[in-house]
């Protein structure tokens, strides 16, 4: 704040301070005390004004927010620049400060915790109780929107808790996909492979590789399917459907890892338009020591002894 703004903010409010001191005196002075029932001397059309005391109560309460005022203002920042005497004001009140020095405290706090799991391997952070507590509230604050608060996925998100990987499920890898993210690329067959062979290869998919039942009345050609899926599929999710990790190809003999649906509307959709997941990166948001214990809840998951210690503690009485 310039000195010009600051002068001028200190003059309106202690000038206000002292002008309505003067009116709260002032205005006591004339006071009668003890005669109850003089009139002010005035007369409009017989009404008449008592001169009657203020109550003590209320002028009391008057000169205690006054009181409150002038303390107030020397002991925080309130008047321009003045930091008020207060130690940690230094650079002002707002908001932002607030939430950084309560960030700080709990850094302190929980600092030397998270040191101490940074410094261990995912697997063993994984067998820590007061470690898996930590990873499971902040897997509630910070996952479970996508997730699901059991970590067991929904459409388009995958399940957390199941054996079934995208891009791999060793602690490790597990640790790089939330640090790093995630960015599948499906690409768009329809131009590609036309009607006629979209129909067919999610067919394919289906019956020969999920291993689910086709409609009775079904008209795919499931050889042409097994043709365009060797030729056009195998590069990322492998010649038996078995995916890859390196690039997030699912294995598309698991259709219980399957995000965007089995039926065969919904894998006609998928090999038709693409799809393209995003998982997103969290090591600017969250930093290191807590994906350390992210990490370490997400695989006791599926490596625990369904050991889920959030999830126990919620469903306490
Ligand atoms: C360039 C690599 C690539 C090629 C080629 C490719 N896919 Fe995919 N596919 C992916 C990736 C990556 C995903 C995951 C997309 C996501 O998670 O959003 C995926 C997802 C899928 C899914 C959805 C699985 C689920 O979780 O619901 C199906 C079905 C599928 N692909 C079938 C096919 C078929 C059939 C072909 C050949 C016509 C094919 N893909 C070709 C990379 C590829
Ligand atoms: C905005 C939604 C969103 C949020 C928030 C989110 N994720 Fe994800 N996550 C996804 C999507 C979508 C995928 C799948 C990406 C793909 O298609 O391959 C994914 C994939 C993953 C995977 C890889 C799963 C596999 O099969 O390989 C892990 C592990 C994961 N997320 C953990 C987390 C954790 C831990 C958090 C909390 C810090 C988190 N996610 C927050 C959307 C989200």
């Amino acid at each position: 704040m310039t000195t010009f703004w600051s002068t001028w903010i200190c003059v309106l409010t202690i000038g206000s301070l002292i002008g309505l001191t003067w009116l709260l005196v002032g205005t006591r002075k004339g006071e009668t005390k003890g005669s109850v029932d003089q009139t002010m001397g005035h007369s409009f059309d017989g009404i008449e004004e008592y001169d009657n005391p203020l109550p003590q109560w209320w002028f009391m309460l008057f000169a205690g927010t006054l009181v409150f005022a002038v303390g107030y203002l020397i002991l925080y920042p309130g008047l321009g620049n003045w930091k008020g005497i207060l130690p940690g004001y230094e650079n002002g009140w707002t908001g932002v400060h607030e939430w950084e020095k309560e960030m700080a405290k709990a850094d302190a706090k929980f600092g030397p915790i998270f040191a101490k799991f940074a410094a261990m391997p995912v697997e063993e952070v994984a067998k820590d109780p007061q470690a898996l507590k930590m990873g499971g509230r902040l897997f509630a604050s910070n996952c479970s929107v996508c997730h699901g608060s059991d970590a067991k996925g929904a459409y388009g998100f995958p399940n957390l808790a199941d054996k079934d990987w995208r891009w791999g499920g060793s602690a490790e890898t597990i640790k790089t996909t939330i640090m790093g993210g995630r960015i599948a690329m499906m690409p768009a067959w329809g131009e590609v492979l036309g009607e006629a062979g979209v129909k067919n290869v999610a067919a394919y998919v289906r019956h020969d590789l999920a291993g689910l039942p086709l409609p009775a009345d079904s008209s795919a050609d499931l050889q042409a399917g097994q043709q365009a899926f060797s030729t056009t599929c195998v590069a990322c999710h492998g010649a038996n459907g078995q995916g890859t990790e390196a690039m997030g190809a699912p294995n598309l003999t698991h259709p219980a890892g399957f995000i965007y649906g089995t039926s065969l509307t919904q894998l006609e959709q998928t090999i038709r338009h693409g799809r393209q997941g995003h998982m997103p990166a969290q090591n600017e948001l969250l930093g290191n020591d807590k994906v350390q214990l992210l990490a370490a809840y997400v695989y006791s998951l599926s490596h625990g002894a369904g050991a889920d210690p959030l999830l126990a503690e919620d469903k306490k009485p």
